[in-house]
């Protein structure tokens, strides 16, 4: 069975794409691979991210990765917080810091130009190749939270093709079938199965 690393421990996004590929591709993860290494994470853009995870692996270990970054991309903040998503609010994963500090920002600009997006790259390398895919979906950075659900930066933003709810509001279900993560993910297994 054709074997590839997953550069992170996030067992939700290990689950995410292990229910996706079934038996037909076994995807490791770092702790399989018994990698506990702090591995860079320095680029300024979401694809340098991607691709310095993955060629960490594939250096190292000499097996076939993949890794993915995300940013949330507001218009009105030239793009930030972007590839420092994670840790806008100075405090890492730190999810209420992160939304107060975009909240604040956005203090006093009207809903047409709190526009935003949510963008993931997957990079991926197999042999000597590697490939990107990216998934990106469009919305608006409401002006406090709305909904529970999910994560990071779900209660505050709204997809624009879902028609009212935020991320926060959604299934996961709901959710994946729109989301960044999601499209970007979906183009990576059809590459991987498609290559099988
Ligand atoms: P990562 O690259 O997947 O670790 O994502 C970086 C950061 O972006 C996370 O720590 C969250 O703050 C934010 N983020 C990523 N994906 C989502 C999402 O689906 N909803 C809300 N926030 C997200």
């Amino acid at each position: 069975m054709k074997q590839i690393v997953f550069a992170t421990n996030n067992a939700h996004k290990l689950d995410e794409i292990r229910q996706i590929v079934g038996d037909s591709i076994q995807v490791l993860s770092l702790a399989d691979i018994d990698c506990n290494d702090d591995i860079p994470e320095d680029a300024d853009t979401l694809d340098g991210n991607a691709l310095i995870k993955a060629q960490y692996i594939h250096d190292k270990y000499g097996m076939d990765c993949f890794s993915d970054d995300t940013g949330l991309e507001i218009d009105a903040l030239g793009g930030e917080p972007g590839v420092y998503s994670a840790r806008y609010g100075g405090v890492a994963h730190d999810s209420e810091r992160n939304m107060d500090k975009v909240l604040a920002k956005l203090e006093g600009v009207p809903m047409e130009q709190r526009t935003a997006r949510f963008r993931t790259v997957i990079a991926l390398i197999e042999g000597d190749t590697v490939t990107t895919f990216e998934g990106k979906v469009e919305g608006h950075i409401l002006t406090e939270r709305h909904g529970t659900e999910g994560f990071g930066y779900d209660p505050i933003f709204q997809p624009n093709e879902a028609g009212g709810p935020t991320f926060a509001e959604m299934t996961a279900q709901q959710k994946n079938a729109i989301s960044h993560r999601g499209r970007a993910t979906a183009k990576l297994v059809a590459h991987l199965l498609g290559a099988r």
